[in-house]
């Protein structure tokens, strides 16, 4: 006879916070969101703790270096996607490891011959308007001039005028050479008086630029992420069916940890991998694993030996596997199984092994809600692909800037296949995800202080100053679909129809 869960699933909007007694110390500026990424004996500190409690999604359309580094700089961490070459992946896990702090890597497409309305489109896409141009329109090809919003007048300027006749050609440019510090770079451009200073190594090849905004706002990163040799921290996904390969090509490139990624996690072929790694590494490299669902499959993974356990079948926003195979679980009630499960396995066997909640976070309230049911740190893919630092492309969607946005088991990311079934069942027969557009949200350090700000706040409601006090103080309690409709503005008629949603998302 099946099992049968007595209980029906819920999910985080059906659940609210009760307030807890706050003193006057619970102020936001007091809390703490440290928490640990990696397992841990009881008495031990964790190989690695992040600084904040969010990880980004191993998806194309989320976890390329340039988000890796900002959400880095924020105190989180990025797993690079697999589902790409394994050539291709390492060399985006170097780039975040190479990264020197305020020496900006070009976007810029732009060569000599292309025109104003390449011009335009570019600055349409990536929003920003210093364009370095390259002979072959590449970020490190020969530098031949740059491109500012000073260079041309759109209500004048015809738009098939070539780009050359208007940049500002190399020979009249500032240019400092790949050996120049931040320091040193920061003082040519205050003395100067540039906005950019573009790096360059030999043979006029272009490396980065340094603008005059980014030094400051380097100097306030209290949170960053870093390594013993103040490199950022990256993580990267790997799957189960060519990780001896794939593993050592990117604990070579210096990844800090890595994740198994797939949709299903309770497998022979999740325990392989994990012995694996364990077996050629010992724990000097970590490796996560997942998904599961339910207290049965956390305890697999545990002795499997994974270094955190992540949770989620189908609650992911892009995410179609419960209604074309019939699997998963209501997000809140599947990460409360979990950590109840975790909780049980460290008192039986001193051993904590950190949960992950992953996909389903649509309000910010969403992520204090998984926090407090008990998730160490959360997974986000919509989240982070909403800002300019995803790998995909800023288009205007009827007057509105939009990013791309795909599923792991979706038809664009396909080939790659995410939906990992181990073994060697290379291709699957029907999708698992959808590709659609997220609204732009602007940079992710404001996104994610915003976020944690409203997240700090409710804490200090709740009582607590850490992570663990809010899972002890935490009054959780479930909502009818009546009070629901209670939580938004209602029995009003809204001046602007905007607002709610202004209010409640895209924080
Ligand atoms: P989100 O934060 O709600 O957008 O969910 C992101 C999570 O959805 C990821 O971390 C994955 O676990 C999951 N996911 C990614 N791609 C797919 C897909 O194509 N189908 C189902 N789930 C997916």
């Amino acid at each position: 006879m099946a099992t049968f869960f007595e209980e029906e699933s819920h999910t985080f909007s059906e659940y609210l916070l009760v307030p807890g007694y706050s003193s006057a110390d619970n102020v936001a500026a007091n809390v703490s969101l440290k928490t640990p990424l990696v397992r841990f004996a009881r008495g031990e500190e964790p190989q690695i703790t992040l600084n904040v409690p969010m990880v980004s999604a191993i998806m194309q359309s989320v976890s390329g270096p340039k988000l890796a580094v900002a959400l880095a700089q924020q105190g989180g961490l990025s797993f690079i996607y697999g589902s790409q070459s394994i050539a291709d992946e390492a060399a985006m896990v170097r780039e975040v490891k190479s990264y020197k702090a305020g020496f900006v890597v070009s976007d810029s497409t732009l060569t000599p011959e292309m025109t104003l309305d390449d011009v335009v489109e570019l600055l349409g896409r990536t929003g920003h308007s210093t364009m370095p141009v390259t002979e072959d329109g590449t970020p490190h090809g020969r530098l031949c001039g740059i491109v500012t919003s000073r260079d041309y007048r759109l209500s004048r300027d015809p738009r098939d005028r070539r780009v050359r006749e208007f940049m500002t050609p190399f020979d009249k440019l500032v240019v400092a050479d790949d050996a120049t510090s931040l320091k040193a770079a920061n003082d040519l451009i205050w003395d100067k008086k540039l906005n950019a200073l573009p790096i360059v190594g030999a043979g006029r090849r272009l490396v980065a630029l340094v603008f005059r905004k980014d030094y400051d706002s380097h100097k306030s990163q209290p949170n960053e992420l870093l390594d013993q040799h103040k490199r950022y921290l990256v993580g990267a996904g790997i799957n189960t069916r060519d990780y001896a390969e794939r593993v050592s090509a990117l604990v070579e490139a210096g990844a800090d940890v890595l994740c198994i990624d797939s949709s299903e996690g309770y497998s022979e072929w999740q325990r392989r991998t994990l012995a694996w790694v364990r077996a050629r590494y010992g724990t000097s490299m970590r490796v996560g694993a997942g998904n599961v669902v339910d207290a049965e499959g956390f305890r697999f993974l545990a002795d499997s030996g994974a270094d955190f356990v992540k949770v989620g079948i189908g609650g992911g926003s892009i995410c179609i596997t419960r209604e074309q195979k019939g699997i998963g679980r209501g997000q809140a009630s599947a990460l409360i199984d979990v950590c109840r499960a975790r909780d049980e396995y460290f008192d039986e066997t001193g051993t904590y092994v950190p949960v992950c909640s992953d996909g389903g976070i649509v309000y910010d309230y969403h992520m204090t809600l998984a926090l407090a049911m008990g998730a160490d740190f959360m997974m986000l893919g919509r989240y982070f692909a909403r800002f300019d630092e995803s790998p995909t492309n800023r288009v205007s969607v009827n007057g509105q800037y939009m990013k791309e946005y795909w599923g792991e088991g979706s038809a664009r990311a396909r080939n790659w296949q995410r939906y990992d079934l181990g073994g060697d069942k290379k291709s699957l027969s029907f999708v698992e995800g959808v590709d659609s557009y997220v609204p732009y949200a602007g940079p992710l350090k404001e996104g994610v202080e915003g976020s944690l700000l409203k997240v700090k706040s409710t804490m200090c409601n709740c009582g607590a100053l850490d992570l663990p006090e809010l899972r002890e103080k935490a009054k959780i309690t479930l909502v009818s679909s009546t009070s629901l409709v209670e939580g938004g503005a209602h029995d009003v008629v809204l001046k602007d129809a905007n607002q709610q949603v202004s209010i409640n998302f895209r924080s």
